[in-house]
């Protein structure tokens, strides 16, 4: 199933602004692409092999860790991790509910219970001051969510989170790219866990996840999915399955991770152009805190009329998101065992107001202007 509906293929592409468009950000790289299936091909290791070394090298590098490893999606990295960390079975993992349902799945595939926290209106990202009121005798863990590419308050996290002798874990599926004070996310918490998605900042053309963290950490995620195993067919842990990112895919992020920088100062421009283009209508637009560097994955507006604006929008041939439709706190498939602490009346404000806007790295400045045009042309300006 497609989980991201509002993605379009390239033949519709003519005639609408896509949400997002993995087809047209892939297509630049297309004879790299074909050079490295051939590599791959050549070489004969399809799994495991030097195009996953290089690529769990040039994360740690890019992320700061120690060390990264590559796994099989975005939600496995976090299960690895969220394990690696000791969290088992009726252990609570503080999660904001605003959120993509994975995040919660993460926690509940180990049978572990989430505690849903609010989310701070302007960035959308976990309320520092719901955490600590959270953190109880069972807690184990924070699930810090940069969500839509921007960094969660993470430097007040790691300091509750030491405190309390608590593992954070940084989902960082939506902040490729992004930073806190000039340092990427991912290297703040106990364990950075990513996503590579197609529609991502660093998107595959498939499923693919890391988990980036300090060397003993990482070896340990990387023993968890490759059986338990200590040496090939010695199994020396419980717990362990498969989850692998294959020799293609990793030699494909090689390439692409080469213009994540590029890609996101390309978001961040028409971040920018939207600002301007739509600053004095009666819609909140997305912020940026200080010291934070908005990975932009997502561009996220917000109105209370929010419903009229987005058809307005399909009318105009602007193909728009919400992200999420359902907070994971509603969604019965996430909450069973859960439990909320506090009210979760921002998440459910969000909810309703919340409407993202087409941003891709290859978006073009025309297309830019049909957005913001059509968005003015609702409001009347
Ligand atoms: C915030 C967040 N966490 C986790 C995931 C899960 O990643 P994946 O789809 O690669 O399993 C996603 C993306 O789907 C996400 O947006």
């Amino acid at each position: 199933m497609n989980h991201h509906p509002s993605t379009i293929g390239p033949d519709m592409q003519a005639t609408v602004v896509p949400l997002a468009s993995p087809h047209r950000d892939v297509a630049r790289y297309e004879a790299d692409l074909i050079e490295v299936t051939r590599r791959v091909i050549a070489s004969g290791s399809y799994i495991g092999g030097p195009e996953l070394d290089a690529l769990e090298k040039a994360l740690a590098r890019a992320i700061g860790t120690e060390a990264a490893t590559g796994v099989g999606s975005g939600t496995d990295a976090l299960i690895f991790a969220m394990q690696a960390a000791g969290i088992a079975r009726g252990d609570e993992v503080i999660v904001p509910s605003h959120t993509a349902g994975p995040s919660v799945a993460a926690i509940n595939a180990l049978s572990a219970t989430p505690v849903f926290v609010d989310v701070e209106f302007d960035t959308a990202c976990i309320d520092v001051n719901r955490v600590a009121a959270a953190i109880g005798p069972r807690t184990k863990a924070i699930l810090a969510v940069h969500l839509y590419g921007h960094p969660a308050r993470i430097e007040e996290l790691v300091r509750l989170a030491a405190d309390h002798g608590i593992s954070l874990i940084e989902d960082c599926a939506q902040a490729q790219g992004a930073r806190l004070m000039d340092r990427p996310v991912g290297s703040f918490g106990r364990f950075g866990c990513f996503s590579f998605y197609p529609t991502k900042n660093l998107g595959a053309i498939g499923d693919a996840g890391a988990v980036a963290g300090s060397t003993d950490g990482v070896s340990l995620v990387r023993q968890l999915r490759t059986y338990g195993w200590r040496e090939p067919q010695f199994a020396e842990i419980p717990g362990g399955r498969c989850s692998r990112l294959d020799e293609l895919q990793a030699g494909f992020l090689n390439v692409r991770l080469k213009g994540l920088d590029e890609d996101v100062r390309a978001r961040r421009e028409i971040a920018r152009a939207y600002n301007e283009r739509l600053a004095g209508l009666p819609i909140a637009l997305p912020v940026e805190h200080k010291g934070a560097y908005h990975a932009y994955h997502l561009f996220v507006v917000k109105s209370d009329r929010r419903d009229a604006l987005k058809e307005h929008l399909a009318k105009s041939g602007v193909m728009t998101g919400i992200h999420y439709p359902f907070p994971a706190h509603r969604q019965p498939g996430l909450t069973a065992g859960g439990r909320i602490e506090g009210t979760l009346d921002v998440t459910d404000r969000l909810q309703k107001q919340i409407l993202s806007l087409p941003i891709f790295a290859t978006m073009s400045g025309g297309e830019v202007d049909r957005v913001a045009e059509a968005v003015r042309r609702f409001f009347g300006n």
